[in-house]
Formats: structure tokens, sequence, C-alpha cells
């Protein structure tokens, strides 16, 4: 291990800024086709154009409130984004490996862009399947390269705010597809194609973006090219003088060239801890509910009395919060730490969800509508609710696991993180409203369970990462923590090493 201490030198350049903006843009993409999806397949044109049949039964199906309308079928086909995106996530790791973060990126932009073109032409379904397997592709290839790019070219004193640009983005993607959504449905009969076409948008500045961002130089130095990578650090650094961060560089790539089989290393006993905590993170994030509660606030909206414009202001308003509330991680996230942040938001979230699960359970029945008055203080605790996600676990959810791999399971090891992201969001929205119609307002506790099953996994697994250099995360965290020391012998570490 380096002696050399952090923060190195750094200077922050228009170049060194431009580089993370651009980057994020690939948050920008995987946003706006949360914030598309569900709004394209709510539209009677497209549901006429591609599904008749779902058509005619949405016309005749009964609606109540818990068991909403529900097609399994459509729902699976909206969904079928995320599977190709976790299969994917692998072969992006893969190509972040062999050939680096900035030709991955360049290759995402590509697929979302043959994804929005397909989409946004579809004359046939099988034309619309296509079009959401290269958007799959795109995103998998992009929620890999960009978290690991962002916290591998950031400062260490920086990194978690540089790295929830991503986040920031994601966020931004989701308010502005619901916008577009809400005004390309009043243009008949295309609207649909609007919204989808625009996907191309955020990928066409990735595109051009990715030309002009420097490779990580931890990606030059892993494969080989020791010169380029200490001009990048130069050029990322904005300051001429980076001998000492380029030493830890070396060394970790040094360590990292003994392994030849990342996937074989990852299984080993010594990688579990980044592991478990890179799945965790993300399997949590959406145990949070967070897509759940995003979906439902329409409905809730409407019961306060916003009739025709409750979709519209739910979006603008949980939106808004969801965009707004980043900026507290961002700003936070070096200074307090991630541990604060995640514990602090488990309180909240757990006492939001509890009481609109108590106020619904006892206020809303199966049909009918909520009190006024009780309807605006649900709207209220929403909002609390989405603010406290966006500071904790959908910004940290990235970063973690993009920070705690050493460099020789970094890029494997994070694309099961963006798979198991893939895999639940895949099903929660899948059975959401099949739990919804069974549980009623129980859902609500049901989610709260998780929270509380999330502070105590904070309190007591997850370490802090804050100010420690990427490259040196085994011997200042891991070895360091009470539990996953255990984990971290070196003679495990030895023995591992050899055999993979
Ligand atoms: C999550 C998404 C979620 C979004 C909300 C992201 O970090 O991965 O599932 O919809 O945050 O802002």
């Amino acid at each position: 291990m380096t002696s050399v201490e952090p923060p190195f030198k750094s200077k922050m350049t228009i170049y060194v800024v431009s580089c993370w903006i651009l980057a994020a843009f690939g948050g920008l993409m995987f946003g706006y086709d949360i914030g598309i999806s569900g709004g394209v397949t709510a539209m009677d044109d497209f549901l006429i154009k591609f599904f008749p049949k779902v058509h005619e039964r949405k016309l005749h199906a009964k609606e109540n409130n818990y068991c909403k309308y529900d097609d399994q079928l459509l729902q699976l086909f909206t969904s079928s984004l995320y599977l190709a995106a976790l299969v994917a996530s692998f072969g992006a790791s893969k190509a972040c490996t062999l050939f680096g973060r900035k030709p991955t990126i360049l290759v995402a932009s590509i697929f979302f862009m043959a994804g929005a073109a397909f989409s946004a032409a579809a004359e046939h379904r099988w034309m619309l399947i296509i079009g959401r397997i290269l958007f799959g592709i795109g995103v998998g290839f992009g929620n890999e390269a960009v978290p690991l790019f962002l916290s591998e070219v950031a400062p260490v004193q920086h990194r978690g705010a540089v790295n929830i640009l991503f986040q920031l983005f994601v966020t931004i993607g989701i308010l502005i597809a619901n916008l577009v959504n809400y005004g390309a449905s009043m243009l008949h009969p295309y609207g649909w194609r609007v919204s989808l076409g625009l996907a191309g948008t955020p990928a066409l500045v990735l595109f051009f973006g990715s030309m002009v961002i420097t490779e990580s130089p931890a990606s030059l130095v892993e494969r080989g090219r020791d010169d380029a990578g200490r001009t990048a650090l130069q050029k990322i650094r904005g300051v001429d003088d980076v001998d000492a961060e380029y030493v830890q560089i070396k060394e970790a790539c040094e360590q990292a060239k003994l392994i030849k089989h990342p996937f074989q290393k990852l299984m080993k006993r010594s990688s579990m801890p980044p592991l478990i905590i890179g799945i965790l993170m993300q399997v949590f994030q959406q145990f949070t509910g967070i897509n759940a509660i995003m979906f439902y606030a329409p409905v809730l909206f409407q019961t306060v009395g916003f009739k025709s414009n409750a979709s519209l202001l739910s979006a603008v308003i949980t939106g808004t919060v969801n965009v707004l509330s980043t900026f507290v991680s961002i700003y936070g996230v070096d200074k307090t730490g991630r541990r604060k942040l995640l514990l602090q938001a488990s309180v909240q979230m757990f006492i939001c969800q509890t009481t609109i699960g108590a106020i619904l359970l006892v206020h809303l029945k199966t049909t009918g509508t909520l009190d006024q008055g009780l309807a605006a203080v649900v709207v209220v605790l929403v909002c609390l609710y989405v603010m406290c996600f966006a500071w904790s676990w959908g910004p940290l959810g990235w970063l973690i696991p993009s920070e705690t791999f050493p460099i020789e399971t970094r890029t494997a090891g994070f694309a099961f993180a963006v798979s198991s992201n893939m895999l639940f969001t895949f099903l929660i929205a899948q059975a959401f409203l099949s739990m919804l119609c069974h549980m009623r307002a129980f859902i609500f506790f049901f989610f709260s369970a998780w929270i509380l099953a999330m502070g105590l996994f904070v309190i007591f697994l997850l370490p802090e990462t804050k100010g420690v250099p990427i490259d040196v995360m085994t011997e200042r965290v891991w070895k360091q923590h009470p539990v996953w020391k255990k984990f971290m012998g070196d003679e495990d570490e030895k023995r591992s090493r050899e055999m993979a």
C-alpha cells in the first residue's frame, strides 16, 4: 500500500467539469426511459396500434382504489428493457475492462439512439420489441460505464458529489420525460412517436460527449498504457504534478495484473464484502418502494381533488422534489459521509411509509376518496419520502458499488450491482400492481419493513467510504471493518490470488 496521502493536487477547470457533465448524460438516458415508458403505454393511440386487445380490455376494466387496471403482458413488454439491460451489463463489464470506459460509453449512446429510431418509427410490434432491446443494451452499457467513470476520474475529496451527477441527471431525465409525455399525449395519433423518439436527444449529447471526454487514468494504466494514463490524469486534475496519485493508481494496477480471471476472483471469499454490499445497495434501493410510490403518486393526487391535471401535477411536484433534493446529496455526501445520509433517510422514509399506510388503511376504502385534508397530508408525506430517497438510497445505490471494488474486480463487481438494479426494478414493476390489489394499504407496511432492515444493514454492515481513495479501499476500509475484516485475511487473499 502506498504511503502517499490524499487529497492530491487538483484544479477544477472547464474541461474537467465538462467531462463530468457530458458523461452524466448517461443518467439522463436512463431517467428519460424510466419516466417515458409508463406514459406511452397508457396512450390510447399507442395501444390501438400495437395492442388492440389490451385497449379493448382497458375500456371495460373495472377500477377501484387498490386494484387498478393491470395487464401483465403489456407490463412485461415495458420492462423487457430491464432484462436486456441486465444481460448487457455483463458484456459492458468486459468492454470496460478490455477497451476502457470511454468506448463503452460511446457504444451505449449508439445503442440508445438506435433504440429511439426503431421505437419512434415502429410500424409493427417486432420493431417496438427490437427498440426495447436496443434501449436496454444502451442502458446496460451506460449504467455500467458512467458511474465507474465518474468515480474514477473524480478527485477523492469530491468523489461522492461527482458521482451523484449521474443520479442528478437520472432525476432530470424522469422529470423531462413526464413533461414530454403530458404534451405528447395531446398530439394524436403520433404523440407516442414523439415521446420515444426524443429519447435519442440525450444519447446524441452522450455520443459527442464520449468523444470529448478523456479516458479514466486507472483504465489506461490497467491496460498497460502508462504514459497515456499519466497524461489523462494531468488533464482531469488540471495540474502537471500528479506523481503521488499516479503512483497509487500504478500500484493498484500492478496488483490487479496478477488476477487473470476477474469473475472467478469475484467469487472468492475475500471479494465477498464489496460484492455483497454492492448487490444489497441496489436491491435495497428498489425495496424502498420508490418506483411503486412514483407510479402510485397520480392516484394519490387525484384524491386531493386535482382531477384532470393529476398526473401532470404529481409528475411536476414529485419530479421537482426529486431533482432538487439530489443537490442536498451532492452537497453533503463528501462532508457528512454516506452512512449518515442513509441512516437519516431510513428513519424519515420509515415514518412516511408507515404513516401513509396507516392513513390509507383506516380511511381509504375500496371505492370513494380520501377526505381532502387527509389526502393533502398524504401528498406531503409522499414528497417527504421522495425527498430523502433523492439524497440517500437513490444516489448512493450507484455511488457505493462504484467506489468499493479494487480495480481487478471493479467492472465485474459493478456489473452485479447494475444487473441487480435491473432485475429488481423489473420484478417490482411486474409485481407491484398485483401486490397492491391483494395487500391494499399493507403494501406500505411491506416496504416499511424493508426500510427497517436497511437501517440495520447500514448500522452494522456498511462501512464509511468518504474521503478514502478508490484504489486503497481494501486496506483502509474492508480490512478495518469489524465484520468484513474476517473475510479479508492476508492468507486467504494470497490463496485466492494464486487460484484466480
Ligand atoms: C433508481 C430508479 C429510480 C430513480 C428515481 C434511481 O437511482 O435506480 O429505479 O426510479 O432513482 O429517481
